[in-house]
């Protein structure tokens, strides 16, 4: 036999490194970035892959960030377990594909996010699944378009951009005994209150929001009973829809914070609210703690811990919105929400830009309206921005 010899440095460089020895865990969840795992042999990849052993093959399929935000969000929604996504579509696109199939029907919620509707009306409508609209926050309307093919009810606690809420133990009472699968995006309203007891069966964020909450997360989860994710999460990771660790684990890291941010920036947006209700610039605001909001009641009655950071409100028109947008010192326009500071979109030009100006009609939206995600800073530095931007209308 040939004494060993010393590796190539070419062969030192490439090899792995070896592990840390240290059975010590840290405090901070460490960050493991490999797509992939090492194996003894092969009986041991057959144990973890017949569930006789716990570990992670394939970064893909499952990975140890990915874990620790699940199990830290399906707690936080009183849920059995979670399945993190891509984005927020990557989870509805998760939840639909898992669910549905040719000839199925999908309840869909009028007035949401418009790429949730496009994702319905649009893309699943290519596989032979249709949709029927009706008004979350009226479950009458659900039972009236139900059909022995409806499958799915699609809401969001409070609506983009509108802030209509969802009747979610209203709905479940019509779609439970139907049979039908009732999903809550609760992108808007984290921590607000927990859908999944008021009867949901599903419920999804997109975690590029709030909960990442630093506009550096890109990332979305659902979450409901451990069977249905069992069922979907291996669905989900054939279409390649799951999460990164790296986004996994920012995203963990602003959850942190989700609480005292959710306490400062639902402060904030109320007294906002209430500051745009009274300028005469403002011909409408949409906020579900304005008494005059039409769903004013129900958000009472749902929503144990605030009305949300989300605002919108209308300045007229086009012409107006561009003003005011331009005008502002301090708040970008910035198409997402969710951020530690106040941003802003214009739902007719970003998230709802797909669709027509008869589809923006009949769910409410106009060219004027506004739609403020409220942050963390100190309140009248926010309106000191606004007061003088809607000075210049
Ligand atoms: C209410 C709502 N749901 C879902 C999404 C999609 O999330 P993502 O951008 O992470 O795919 C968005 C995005 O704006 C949203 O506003």
């Amino acid at each position: 036999m040939s004494e060993p010899t010393a590796p190539d440095p070419a062969t030192v460089c490439a090899r792995p490194p070896v592990s840390p020895p240290s059975t010590i865990p840290p405090l901070a969840p460490p960050l493991q970035l490999s797509s992939v795992y090492q194996f003894a042999d092969v009986a041991t990849v057959d144990a973890v892959y017949e569930g006789e052993m716990r570990g992670f093959v394939y970064a893909r399929d499952a990975h140890p960030n990915a874990y620790q935000l699940a199990s830290k969000v399906a707690e936080l929604e009183g849920g059995e377990a979670a399945l993190v996504c891509a984005s927020g579509m990557a989870a509805e696109s998760a939840l639909m594909l898992g669910l549905l199939q040719h000839g199925d029907r999908v309840a869909l919620a009028e007035g949401i996010y418009g790429r949730t509707t496009l994702l319905v009306a649009r893309e699943l409508a290519r596989f032979g699944v249709e949709y029927d609209l009706f008004d979350q926050s009226r479950p009458e309307t659900l039972r009236a378009i139900l059909t022995s093919r409806t499958r799915l009810a699609f809401v969001e606690t409070l609506s983009n951009p509108l802030l209509r809420v969802a009747d979610i133990a209203g709905l479940a009472e019509v779609a439970r005994p139907a049979g039908v699968a009732l999903a809550v995006d609760h992108t808007f309203a984290p921590l607000l209150c927990r859908p999944l007891e008021l009867g949901a069966d599903y419920v999804i964020h997109s975690a590029t929001k709030s909960i990442g909450g630093h506009s550096d997360v890109t990332l979305g989860l659902l979450v409901g009973s451990k069977r249905d994710i069992a069922r979907i999460t291996p669905i989900a990771s054939t279409f390649g829809l799951t999460g990164n660790p790296f986004d996994s684990w920012m995203a963990l890291r602003g959850i942190a914070t989700l609480a005292v941010r959710t306490e400062r920036s639902t402060a904030n947006a109320l007294d906002l609210a209430h500051r745009l209700e009274a300028h005469p610039s403002v011909v409408q605001v949409n906020y579900p703690g304005l008494a005059a909001h039409p769903d004013h009641a129900l958000a009472c009655q749902i929503l144990k811990s605030g009305f949300g950071a989300m605002v919108s409100f209308d300045v007229g028109g086009r012409v107006q919105a561009e003003r005011f947008i331009k005008s502002l010192a301090h708040i970008p326009y910035a198409p997402s929400l969710g951020d530690v500071a106040t941003t802003l979109s214009h739902p007719t030009t970003t998230s709802h830009r797909f669709q027509t100006p008869e589809e923006w009609s009949r769910q409410g939206i106009t060219e004027g309206l506004i739609r403020l995600s409220v942050g963390i800073e100190a309140v009248e530095d926010l309106w000191i921005d606004l007061n003088q931007a809607l000075a210049q209308l």
